[in-house]
């Protein structure tokens, strides 16, 4: 989801609602580690005395535990000659690589549905491919049409279909004229708008080097805002989940905004729900009338659904149908069971499907957390031990969690004869904690449980249970006292290291000191100029990393990878990770390790530097957890005395490790990246190319601000449309190599 650029899809990215203080009480923290998490911290905190360099040596003796993976094709230096910056409305790549268009909005994924005209006269979205394409995941096929592992040519893609490109409530690119701009919306047009939302499979096939979607195969599937789901994990049941629709609270409608992706061990695809709270809509009149004792007052804000603000697309106006009121959350009937004042506690989890069978139905998996999800990163399984994975809470001042599942890993599961059983085994029952960044490069993972005391006996919202938390997430690690980042979008695990790698997108509303005031792991303000537009904080957004003697641990260490900049900001201060033309950035966002290469490949989403480039996709060869150094920088408070924040920076970033390998059409971002099994073929998603077109531009192709992928050959109309696209090396070879 693009931020600088205001669009109404910015207004109600409501990352904004953390106003917790979380004090800096690192003294009383201390106290609370387990004495097994300070027995195994006592070598990390001694090596940090000596700055970041010394970390090594943790990640050194403990390589072996920590899930690393065999790689088919190993990469330890880029093949590739850079790509310059770009503003083209195209795709460049780097030379020596092919581009090919595979799949975009409004495409049939089954054999009768008519071509799409992209004209916004066309219907049935719940047999086309979605909008906004965003996270994928790839799931061989064999010959057969059986799952597999190894196959190269032959695949299903599943992808998060995240939001639409809207102004002013329309998602105008698939509406005739620009769709209607006030309230009421016309339920006609609210009907597609919830069809493109969601998830979708696709089959697409390599034939002869050219690879294409199967429109007419049985495996393509699409799950929309309107498909029936379970409610899976400790919230299933839960007074806070009963709706009309489902009095037992253990089902729910369809999946939203669904942005970064996972691949669990047992084979299935996981999705995150991010920003689902500006769906809905609640009347001024809403706190009076749920009244004080009403606890769900306090989360609603927490969760940024205040009471009178618009919804995004006001789909609650479009009539008496249930499937349009379900998006007024008001209190309004007389008990729960009459209305949908528990609607959107059904969405903000992680949601798991089964690629392989479109007869299963999709499940919300409750037990990792309510919050803006993105990514789901599992650490490699080890038998005997609890699966674990990594997630991020995408919006301002949010948290970093990681599961522990209660089951321990059998490695039979990893081709399981019931994929979505398998999912019930270790995602229903396990527990969350979330992450404290400390000032010395260690960290804790907080425990979010009813045996937490600062969680049970938290003052400002009562817990009741561990449903409680897996609802109301965000509270409970405002009561844990967990630490505020600048945006925590994808993570990724280094098959070389087990290390997790985490982005920090931005944040507009990092401080010197105050609210949200500077630390150790979230170390940068600075202001950036773009034109005569000045924007301060961590306008660009950094990369973490933490490092774990075992996945399983509450104890970890941590570094910057790398520091996002333009490249010719201040070294000093900015540009501390020695970025160049060659692989300047602003925003990471995806993220993704590539199983075949262990390169990690890395998504911009920005606003800021695209009055110099579009966005775009780079190769790095990673380092290790302590490979750079620490650095101290100088900041003036607002009392005018100088704070001094030390934090902890990877090895510098040559182009030799790091490099720009692709760069987008305009307005875009670049998200999604999956790959086959050798590494030969990688698909990435172009997401909302056009994004800044006005709506009441729709008749006026010229002024579009995209036309791709129309003006790359691909479909009817000159409409831009968000599509998955497939790179391979022209010589064969593995993606860069
Ligand atoms: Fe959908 Fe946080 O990006
Ligand atoms: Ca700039
Ligand atoms: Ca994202």
């Amino acid at each position: 989801m693009k931020q600088a650029h205001p669009t109404p899809s910015d207004v109600f990215n409501n990352e904004d609602s953390n106003t917790s203080a979380n004090p800096h009480i690192d003294n009383v923290i201390a106290t609370r580690l387990s004495r097994r998490s300070m027995i195994l911290g006592s070598a990390g905190a001694a090596a940090t005395l000596l700055g970041g360099t010394a970390l090594t040596s943790y990640a050194a003796t403990s390589g072996s535990s920590m899930g690393t993976a065999s790689m088919t094709a190993p990469i330890s230096s880029l093949g590739f000659t850079a790509v310059g910056k770009s503003l083209a409305d195209q795709v460049v790549v780097a030379s020596g690589y092919k581009i090919q268009v595979l799949y975009a909005l409004g495409d049939p994924l089954t054999a009768n549905t008519p071509a799409f005209k992209n004209d916004g006269t066309d219907a049935l979205f719940e047999q086309r491919s979605g909008d906004h394409h965003d996270g994928m995941e790839w799931f061989g096929l064999d010959a057969d049409g059986k799952p597999s592992a190894t196959s190269t040519t032959r695949a299903l893609l599943a992808i998060n279909h995240e939001a639409t490109t809207d102004e002013k409530l329309s998602s105008f690119f698939i509406h005739a004229n620009g769709g209607a701009s006030t309230l009421p919306r016309p339920a006609g047009e609210v009907d597609k708008e919830l069809a493109i939302h969601g998830l979708s499979v696709v089959e697409i096939e390599a034939k002869g080097g050219q690879w294409q979607y199967n429109a007419a195969s049985g495996l393509n599937r699409r799950v929309t805002a309107m498909t029936d789901v379970m409610l899976t994990g400790p919230a299933k049941g839960s007074a806070h989940l009963v709706t009309k629709f489902s009095p037992d609270a253990t089902r729910a409608r369809g999946t939203l905004n669904n942005c970064g992706t996972g691949k669990t061990p047992w084979g299935t695809f996981v999705s995150g729900e991010e920003n689902w709270n500006g769906y809905f809509f609640r009347d001024a009149k809403d706190d009076e009338r749920r009244g004080k004792k009403d606890k769900q007052v306090a989360a609603l804000v927490r969760y940024g659904r205040k009471a009178g603000d618009p919804s995004r697309h006001g789909w609650e106006s479009a009539g008496a149908d249930d499937k349009f009121v379900r998006w007024n959350n008001g209190a309004l009937a007389a008990n729960a069971q009459s209305d949908y004042r528990n609607e959107m506690n059904t969405f903000g989890y992680v949601v798991e499907m089964d690629a392989y069978d479109s007869r299963m139905a999709v499940r919300k998996r409750t037990g990792l957390g309510r919050f803006a999800h993105e990514s789901v990163s599992f650490a490699k399984p080890v038998v005997g031990q609890p699966v674990v994975a990594y997630m991020g809470d995408d919006a301002r001042g949010e948290y970093m969690y990681k599961f522990v599942s209660a089951a321990v890993w059998d490695a039979a599961d990893a081709t399981p004869a019931n994929r979505l059983g398998a999912g019930d085994k270790y995602l229903d029952q396990g527990t969350l904690f979330a992450a404290r960044f400390k000032e010395d490069g260690s960290g804790e993972w907080l425990e979010l449980s009813m045996a937490n005391p600062y969680v049970a006996a938290y003052p400002d919202f009562e817990f009741t249970s561990n449903a409680d938390i897996a609802i109301f997430t965000r509270l409970a690690a405002d009561a844990a006292n967990a630490t505020r980042m600048d945006r925590p979008e994808w993570g990724g695990i280094n098959p070389r290291t087990g290390e997790l790698y985490m982005t920090l997108t931005n944040n507009s509303n990092r401080t010197v000191d105050g609210d949200l005031g500077l630390d150790a792991a979230n170390p940068r303000y600075y202001t950036d100029m773009k034109g005569s537009k000045e924007s301060k904080g961590n306008v660009h957004g950094h990369i973490i990393r933490l490092g774990e003697a075992k996945p399983t641990d509450r104890a970890f260490k941590w570094d910057i990878f790398l520091f996002s900049s333009e490249a010719d900001a201040d070294k000093s201060r900015i540009n501390l990770s020695n970025l160049s033309d060659d692989n300047d950035l602003s925003a990471p966002d995806g993220l993704v390790f590539s199983p075949a290469t262990g390169l990690c490949w890395i998504q911009t989403d920005d606003g800021a530097y695209t009055d110099k480039t579009n966005c775009m996709l780079l190769a790095a060869v990673p380092g290790k957890v302590g490979d750079g150094e620490a650095k101290t920088l100088s900041y003036k408070r607002s009392d005018g005395s100088e704070k001094r924040v030390t934090t902890f920076i990877g090895k510098s970033q040559s182009p030799d490790v790091l490099k720009r390998f692709l760069v987008g059409p305009k307005d875009c971002e670049i998200t999604g990246l999956c790959e086959t099994p050798d590494g030969k073929a990688m698909f990435i998603n172009i997401q909302h190319p056009g994004e800044g077109t006005k709506m009441t531009d729709i008749g006026n192709p010229a002024k579009y601000t995209s036309q791709w992928p129309a003006n790359a050959g691909y479909g009817a109309g000159k409409r831009p449309r968000s599509a998955t696209i497939v790179i391979t090396k022209i010589d064969g070879g593995v993606i860069g190599s």
